[in-house]
């Protein structure tokens, strides 16, 4: 089994983690002191290196890391079992204990097996705590932050975040552009996990992909903000410009706002902004039918002052908004209909027939391949992209892929 690149290439000991030099000193001044304080938090942005910390030190005095979950504080014989002295492992094995509450940001206040918990355990603990946390500034925190220190961990800029896969290139043997790299880091914005995923989809898929993919997260993040605006702001003026930097089309734009009107709105606003979305759609209509451009404005009129407008009641929450289906299935078979033009137009230039004709046979090329010798296949000069995709590999990957990240989404 091949580990993905962050589990292989795993920050392992003080030295592997860069940029957090400050972060490094405080911890392990921490444990030395120990037990001046009995518990601290790790703190900081995701893929700061806040878990790979914890296991850092541990490795540093090769200590036993004991690690907790929420689950576990919720449940008695496994917090004794961390309390119990550790008397026979201890004397048998002169290891240290260190305990992981990896993630605390999920802990519940209240009833049992939340922060009480852990306040108790810190309260009794022999052993040092660490408690990791995306952040520990969260009002439910009050109570923790009196009884731990706190180490900030900070986001990683571009320049250390390329050095950190530029290390990892030649031992992967590969060669990636550096164009790409700092392409990658940027986008990243602080975050190693998310780039060394992003390194390892080029290894898998190319580069090409992962800027396309780029090119559409970019997107994504502006009609997000568009979208945010018109849901949760109040209507203004400025409304009618929202969409204006979203790179969409009204019709596309219409698909987003028709797929998340029902995440903001519910009751007579629902009914209203749908009432909107199905105005934009005549005026939509008359666009098509009578090439009447001028009502693209009308169009643009209902999806964002429209929309808008269908409630006064405004808010400030988070949304993960959703992606219309209907756009990642013609994505989708776009993608592969790009690769597969490319493959017609190679086989029809081998063998000198019509791309028309060449088109028609194409459904015969997986059998074609299966009967060729390498050296033949060299012939057709498909690259190893297109050959996966006649396989029916790649484009099952590609649209895997394409998939888990709209989930993670
Ligand atoms: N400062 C760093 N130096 C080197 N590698 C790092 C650094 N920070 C993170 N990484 C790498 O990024 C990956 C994720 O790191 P880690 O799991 O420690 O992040 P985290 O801060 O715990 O994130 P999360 O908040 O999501 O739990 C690992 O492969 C790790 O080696
Ligand atoms: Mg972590």
């Amino acid at each position: 089994m091949t580990l993905p690149l962050t589990e292989k290439y795993r920050a392992k000991s003080f030295a592997d983690i860069k940029g957090q030099e400050q972060a490094i000193t405080e911890i392990d001044n921490f444990y030395k002191q120990f037990p001046k304080k009995r518990a601290i938090v790790l703190n900081g942005s995701v893929g700061t290196g806040k878990t790979s910390l914890a296991i850092a030190l541990k490795n540093e005095y090769n200590l036993e890391l004991f690690e907790l979950n929420a689950s576990d504080l919720r449940n008695k014989s496994s917090l004794e079992a961390v309390l119990k002295p550790s008397t026979l492992q201890s004397s048998l094995f002169k290891k240290g204990k260190l305990i992981l509450m990896d993630e605390a940001d999920g802990i519940t206040t209240s009833d049992r097996g939340g922060l009480p918990e852990l306040l108790k355990l810190i309260a009794e603990t022999k052993f040092p705590i660490i408690i990791t946390a995306n952040d520990i500034w969260a009002r439910k925190f009050s109570p923790l932050r009196k009884k731990c220190g706190i180490i900030n961990l900070k986001e990683l800029d571009e320049t250390t975040i390329k050095e950190i896969m530029n290390n990892i290139l030649p031992k992967e043997k590969k060669q990636v552009k550096q164009e790409t790299i700092n392409l990658i880091a940027k986008h990243a914005r602080g975050d190693v996990r998310a780039a060394l995923n992003d390194l390892q989809s080029i290894f898998d898929l190319g580069e090409d992909a992962l800027i396309e993919e780029f090119d559409e997260r970019e997107k994504q993040d502006t009609i997000f903000n568009a979208l945010k605006k018109v849901f949760q702001e109040p209507t203004t003026k400025e409304i009618l410009r929202v969409y204006d930097n979203t790179r969409m089309n009204l019709d596309e734009i219409s698909l987003w706002v028709e797929k998340n009107i029902p995440l903001e709105y519910s009751g007579n606003a629902l009914e209203r902004a749908q009432d909107a979305l199905s105005k934009a759609d005549v005026f939509k209509g008359r666009i098509y039918r009578q090439q009447h451009w001028r009502f693209l404005v009308y169009q643009n009129f209902f999806l964002s002052a429209g929309i808008s407008a269908a409630t006064r009641l405004k808010y400030q929450k988070f949304q993960s908004y959703q992606k219309p289906t209907r756009i990642l299935k013609i994505w989708m078979s776009n993608m592969k209909n790009a690769k597969k033009k490319s493959i017609i137009t190679k086989y029809s230039q081998l063998t000198h027939m019509s791309k028309k004709k060449a088109a028609k046979e194409s459904f015969l090329l997986p059998l074609i391949l299966s009967n060729l010798s390498q050296k033949e296949i060299k012939k057709i000069e498909l690259d190893e992209k297109e050959l996966d995709y006649i396989k029916d590999k790649k484009a099952a990957i590609i649209v895997a892929n394409s998939l888990n990240r709209f989930r993670e989404n």
